[in-house]
């Protein structure tokens, strides 16, 4: 079987690629346009196995991207590219419109033409499974649990790029026919995570002996769950899942943001040090909040766990435990990215409202 993936040098696609590469005798083919979230490192093992092949382009292309389904004719695409951090969707919103949005389109013209192509057999084993986020269903209240039938309502340019993406995916499935299926995730956590996103910048910033910003009151919830968990939902979803049906996958495990700092400052505390000797929780500080900020996510992944016969396996303690583990023992990897960020750090992190509670 070939596997097109698109941002398999990303976090979650880096993840998908070394678990296929592990496990099967898959061919698979990363379409890749190695932005600045892009880690070749994740995959390098891989270089020169033969089995998996790096195209540096962006999905943007259709010609090029053509050209790569003529040449490695795929069974399945699993689509991940994306720009992905909020944050940066507030402050320049256009590559937002163009990777997610347009890219996708691309994406879809060039896989709907190829699948369009194949024999009867092959047309019928084909998928296109599409990642996206629970973030396009907007902030939750207190008692609401989205279940992958609930209105869109995306509240950031990041939310509603990905918004537009799953509906021209359910158009190309609902009119053309493209056996596509859409993916919707909560918050991810794991190693090789790039560090703007909560967890990896809360370990970054404190092993740099920086302040760790936490927005607002810090009490926004999201439902983290472990990349790997997130992967196997996304393969049971190629192997199993029906075009045309959405699916959402959350770990039940909800936690505010304050709490997932200060559990990863706990963690600190246990398994490294602090040259100055003070603990890491005195560097947490409240910062303004981002706008639009949602205040809860919260995903009924029972749809999932019925249909695909999925469950997520790791626990967020353990998850977060290995994770802390896996910066602490890669220091290189991290401070590298980090480095390379200098200058993009955006001045809203930098308005500090308050020292934060020790828990
Ligand atoms: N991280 C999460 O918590 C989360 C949760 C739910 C859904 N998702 C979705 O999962 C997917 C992957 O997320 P991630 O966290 O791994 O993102 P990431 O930012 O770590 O990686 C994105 C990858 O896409 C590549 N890319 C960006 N623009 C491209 C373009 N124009 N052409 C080709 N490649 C391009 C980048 O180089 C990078 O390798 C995204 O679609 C995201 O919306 C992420």
């Amino acid at each position: 079987m070939t596997l097109l993936v698109t941002g398999g040098a990303g976090f979650i696609g880096s993840a998908l690629v070394r678990r296929v590469l592990a496990d099967d005798q898959q061919l698979v083919v990363n379409v890749d346009k190695l932005t600045y979230a892009a880690d070749s490192t994740s995959i390098e093992e891989f270089n020169g196995n033969g089995r998996h092949i790096l195209c540096e382009m962006d999905v943007c292309n259709t010609s090029a991207l053509n050209d790569v389904f003529a040449e490695y004719q795929p069974d399945a695409v699993v689509h991940l590219a994306a720009e992905s951090h909020v944050d940066r969707s507030l402050d320049a919103p256009a590559s937002f419109i163009s990777t997610n949005v347009l890219g996708t389109y691309s994406l879809l013209e060039v896989s709907l033409e190829y699948w369009a192509g194949l024999d009867q057999e092959r047309q019928n084993l084909f998928r296109f499974i599409h990642v996206s986020t629970d973030e396009v269903y907007g902030s939750a209240t207190p008692e609401q649990m989205f279940s992958g039938t609930d209105p869109y309502c995306p509240n950031s340019p990041y939310a509603a790029s990905k918004a537009s993406a799953d509906h021209l995916v359910r158009a190309w499935n609902q009119s053309f026919g493209l056996p596509a299926i859409t993916c919707n995730s909560t918050n991810n956590y794991g190693p090789h995570q790039y560090p703007e996103k909560l967890i990896p910048l809360t370990i970054a910033k404190a092993l740099s002996d920086e302040a760790i910003p936490v927005y607002g009151d810090g009490k926004h919830m999201r439902d983290w769950i472990h990349v790997d968990d997130h992967v196997e939902g996304l393969l049971l979803a190629l192997k199993r899942g029906t075009p045309g049906h959405s699916y959402l996958f959350g770990s039940g495990q909800p936690r505010c943001n304050i709490d997932v700092v200060n559990a990863v400052c706990r963690l600190l505390e246990s398994h490294a040090e602090r040259s100055s000797g003070e603990a890491f929780h005195s560097l947490i500080r409240y910062v303004t909040d981002r706008p639009g900020h949602d205040r809860r996510y919260a995903a009924d992944s029972s749809f999932a766990r019925k249909t695909l016969q999925w469950q997520p396996r790791i626990s967020f303690d353990t998850g977060l435990e290995r994770t802390v583990l896996w910066y602490l023992n890669n220091p290189d990897w991290w401070r590298t990215t980090k480095r390379n960020r200098r200058g993009l750090d955006r001045e809203r992190d930098s308005v500090m409202v308050g020292e934060a509670q020790v828990q």
